[in-house]
């Protein structure tokens, strides 16, 4: 997830460019760019947040430009791999949000016809490839070098020897258009425009927009004109920047079966994951905290379902101070941010054991990248929330491509089977979108039980670890007390606490144990508690044993976390608005802890 900006009018395109851009910093802050077309094409970027760009800038005349804010993907953040790229001439330049699928082979390709690369980033190939077809037409060119694309983009291109115009480009990334008298302007989201105009045009994918200070004009990937229709914003600038959501959390939580997608982008087929070491070890070892601990004990289940391997699960803070047995599993860190500090200390103490190192990570660059031997990224772009929800997601999702070549490489998993797998695998952002568009439902039941002191999560098997995410998502924000338990564990005690006024919310999807949580919920109803089932659609059963029903869609048990996952975030998140909680800032709480 990055930020772009372009302008073509008649004031100068710098301040605006930077004004604008600064309002796209939620969605990364790795690095900062700029390019203006005026006397030439002037470009200038560096490292770490706009201020720190802005405050090195010399004064720019042009009026014509685009910027950009990194949230890297391929390469860490630096000033070589900052936006805008530009191509071997120095004549166009470009800024891109998005993956470039195919970057490697389009690069291998352009360096051979004599473009020389500056950095590590799959964007710039695409200026390279841009510039192999320029012939003065910078629309034509962008055209024909999209056609040789695949991937997810929203770009914005000038060149200096086109000045007042900028080209834009979209597909499965955001970009929208504004329209003012004598100006006209794109951006990855609404607040970069508001301060400028209230009009904007909604671009589409695969399609193209030509800037100029006269207007903008809208064509298909084959040139065809689009006819579109402005539409009036009336959002304040804070309520733009979430995007209408009401806080960040939300809009994460919707932003799912994004991440999820761009998470699977170009690794299902081949179940590239980056070519980890798959050799000499017979276990697998996570480790992590949190929100993504619970990953790591979902990713138990994962890896020993889908690929028949040994794992078990540890807390980073318990392992990094643990006397392991002599073997040497492969030890897989989970961590969103990449920078706590038990979990790099448990990388360090793997590495001193002398065992092979895995990361599974959302930030690019970060120290745990750095310590690992390989790292897997998750790509759920820039989560705002304290507490993690679509980093969480995404980290499952790493864990089934990982579990998936490891099954066919130990040859636990037949191709049959793991073909069937991966159609799965590519449906959870379908999945997850039921469940959003059933929003309403899940906060009508959160408002109904939202009052409770005491909240009870049960779930077995890989729901388990699951029932322990909801759990958390509902401590952290709502500051209701909730404690999760393997259902069977029930009766070892916890039965003591439960009352008419403890509300148990059972995840009871049809799977091998379902017979057995359906016991567990009988001895639930029999102290009189409420019960909310967490069921697979279909089941006519299940009503006749819970108060309320959360409906999840059929899929093979393995991938049913996901869905189920998102139901108890929205719970979660309803429960605490309810309560009026500062939800995306919970008391006592930070983000990313670097303190042991
Ligand atoms: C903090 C955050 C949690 C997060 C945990 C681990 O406690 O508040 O949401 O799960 O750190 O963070 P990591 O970045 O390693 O996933």
């Amino acid at each position: 997830m990055c930020g772009i900006v372009g302008y073509a009018g008649r004031r100068r395109a710098m301040g605006i460019l930077l004004d604008s851009l600064k309002r796209l910093e939620y969605r990364g802050y790795d690095s900062a760019g700029i390019a203006v077309v005026g006397n030439g094409l002037q470009v200038y970027k560096d490292k770490g947040f706009i201020a720190n760009l802005e405050a090195q800038l010399p004064s720019l005349e042009g009026t014509t430009g685009l910027a950009h804010t990194r949230w890297a993907t391929h390469g860490p953040p630096s000033k070589v791999n900052a936006h805008p790229h530009v191509d071997c001439a120095g004549r166009i330049a470009l800024a891109h949000n998005g993956i470039i699928e195919n970057f490697a082979e389009l690069r291998d390709r352009l360096k051979e016809k004599g473009h020389a690369f500056r950095s590590e980033t799959d964007t710039e190939s695409l200026v390279h490839l841009v510039e192999s077809h320029y012939e003065g037409d910078l629309e034509a060119a962008v055209r024909s070098a999209l056609r040789e694309v695949r991937g997810s983009y929203a770009i914005a291109a000038v060149s200096s020897e086109e000045p007042g115009i900028v080209v834009g480009a979209r597909n499965e990334s955001p970009l929208v258009v504004g329209v003012g008298p004598d100006e006209t302007f794109l951006a990855s989201d609404v607040p970069a425009l508001l301060k400028h105009t209230d009009k904007v045009l909604y671009m589409m994918d695969r399609e193209m927009v030509v800037l100029t200070p006269d207007g903008a004009v809208i064509k298909d990937l084959e040139g065809r004109p689009v006819d579109r229709e402005p539409q009036r914003i009336t959002w304040t600038l804070e309520d733009a920047e979430k995007g209408g959501f009401e806080h960040f959390m939300l809009k994460e939580i919707f932003e799912q079966p994004a991440a999820i997608h761009e998470t699977l982008l170009g690794r299902v087929a081949n179940l590239d994951v980056n070519g980890f070491f798959l050799d000499g070890f017979t276990s697998v070892k996570l480790v992590a905290c949190g929100t993504s601990y619970h990953a790591a004990l979902a990713g138990k289940y994962i890896l020993e379902e889908i690929a028949g391997v040994p794992a078990s699960a540890e807390l980073a803070s318990e392992y990094r101070y643990s006397h392991g047995p002599q073997e040497r599993p492969l030890v897989i860190l989970l961590s969103q941010s990449g920078e706590t500090a038990d979990t790099l200390g448990a990388a360090r103490e793997a590495k001193r054991r002398g065992c092979k190192t895995l990361a599974i990570c959302n930030v690019i660059g970060s120290s745990l990248t750095r310590e690992a031997d390989k790292t897997i990224y998750t790509r759920a772009g820039l989560e705002i929330g304290v507490a993690a929800t679509k980093t969480f997601v995404t980290q499952l999702v790493g864990l089934y491509l990982i579990a998936l070549r490891l099954g066919l490489d130990r040859g636990t998993l037949g191709d049959e089977e793991a073909d069937r797998l991966k159609d799965e695998l590519r449906s959870l952002p379908r999945a997850v979108q039921g469940i959003l568009n059933r929003a309403d439902d899940i906060r009508a039941l959160a408002e109904k039980y939202g009052d409770a002191r005491d909240i009870f999560y049960i779930g077995r098997h890989v729901n388990y670890p699951i029932a322990m995410e909801g759990a958390l998502k509902l401590k952290e924000i709502s500051y209701i007390h909730a404690e999760a338990y393997a259902a069977g564990e029930l009766k070892h005690g916890p039965l003591a606490l439960l009352t008419p006024q403890t509300p148990v919310l059972a995840v009871a999807v049809r799977d091998h144990t379902y017979e057995k949580m359906r016991s567990n919920i009988g001895e639930v109803n029999a102290r009189g508690s409420p019960v909310v089932g967490v069921g697979t659609e279909g089941d006519r059963e299940l009503p006749k044993f819970v108060d309320d029903v959360i409906w999840v869609p059929e899929l093979s048990p393995v991938f049913v976390p996901v869905p189920v996952t998102v139901a108890m975030q929205l719970f979660a998140y309803h429960a605490a608005r309810k309560r009026g909680c500062p939800i995306d800032k919970p008391r006592n709480l930070a983000k990313s802890v670097t303190v042991e």
